[in-house]
């Protein structure tokens, strides 16, 4: 296996953490296998746990995992009549669970991690990057969503929501197209700024609802063009007070940030992993104080 002592010796991150990755377009999805690959190469010990189909749209929906179909795992990935749960014949890291996005959740939480990591849970959960923005109304239906909910409200397990509103399901084993390495970028900029932070990295039964703004090829094309805005999940109108941030106490909203605005935003909202709502001022205070070196004001 690779040394993580060495990797820490050349890598800027202060410490490598155990992480478990689900998403809902499916394990075989070039999205998810990118940031994989990002957050391998910054030395984590990561582990992939993520449905063998495309599962969009299938909020916190749970099932024991079945035997695959006569069609195998999406973009040819497995063969027809696998079992119901797999992993890449070479790297165990990455594995399929033929149910929902929260099913692998559970299953790479419960089952893969402590088998690959000698008893040993993760410390962190992430989700996607998805395919297509989940913002606003979008947030209860998200299997993107669910599986960090899942995380974050079931196992306890501080948890990461990311999703990019460009591109198409791409198969794992084409070329990287450019918004899967943008989205990949910042989701690993994001993600090391909250382990760089330090532990509880983040308050209990909270989430971070992540969506990236469009990418194309000459536009919102390199991270470093990206400003992280801190954002909610609904508008907010009837709420309470969030968090004063950048002279309001209103945070703006993340469906405003990222498809009104047309400018290169990443939206983060601290969200409620008890019903999928804005979390409340004083958790975004605390992720507030984390994240001040990457938010900008808008
Ligand atoms: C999954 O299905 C949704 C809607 O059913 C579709 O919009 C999306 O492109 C599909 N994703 C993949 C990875 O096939
Ligand atoms: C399995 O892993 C190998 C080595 O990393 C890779 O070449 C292959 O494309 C992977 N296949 C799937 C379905 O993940
Ligand atoms: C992370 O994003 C911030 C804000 O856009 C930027 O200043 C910083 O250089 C990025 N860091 C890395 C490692 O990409």
């Amino acid at each position: 296996m690779r040394s993580s002592v060495l990797l820490g010796a050349v890598l800027p991150f202060a410490q490598a953490i155990r992480i478990v990755q689900s998403n809902d377009d499916g394990w075989a999805e070039i999205n998810a296998r990118t940031f994989f690959n990002s957050l391998s190469a910054a030395g984590h010990d990561i582990i992939l746990s993520a449905p063998a189909e495309n599962q969009s749209g299938k909020g916190s929906s749970d099932a024991d995992p079945t035997t695959v179909d006569s069609d195998g795992c999406e973009f040819s990935s497995c063969p027809g009549g696998s079992p119901a749960t797999g992993s890449n014949a070479t790297d165990p890291r990455l594995n399929y669970v033929n149910s929902f996005p929260v099913t692998s959740m559970k299953n790479g939480i419960d089952v893969t991690a402590p088998a690959l990591w000698s008893g040993e849970t993760p410390e962190l959960a992430v989700t996607g990057p998805n395919v297509g923005s989940n913002v606003g109304i979008q947030a209860p239906f998200s299997g993107t969503i669910g599986a960090a909910v899942h995380a974050a409200h079931t196992a306890k397990i501080p948890a990461l929501a990311f999703s990019g509103v460009s591109g198409d399901p791409t198969a794992w084993d084409q070329a990287t197209p450019i918004h899967s390495k943008v989205y990949a970028d910042l989701a690993l900029n994001l993600t090391s700024t909250i382990i760089d932070s330090g532990a509880p990295y983040l308050p209990d039964d909270v989430f971070l609802n992540v969506n990236f703004a469009e990418v194309t090829d000459t536009t919102c094309n390199d991270a470093s063009q990206f400003k992280f805005i801190l954002t909610r999940i609904n508008t907010g109108i009837l709420s309470d007070k969030d968090v004063e941030w950048c002279g309001s106490t209103r945070l703006p909203w993340e469906v405003d940030v990222v498809f009104l605005r047309g400018q290169c935003y990443a939206s983060v909202s601290v969200g409620d992993a008890n019903d999928k709502t804005t979390a409340d001022a004083t958790s975004q205070e605390a992720v507030l104080e984390k994240l001040k070196p990457l938010l900008t004001c808008l």
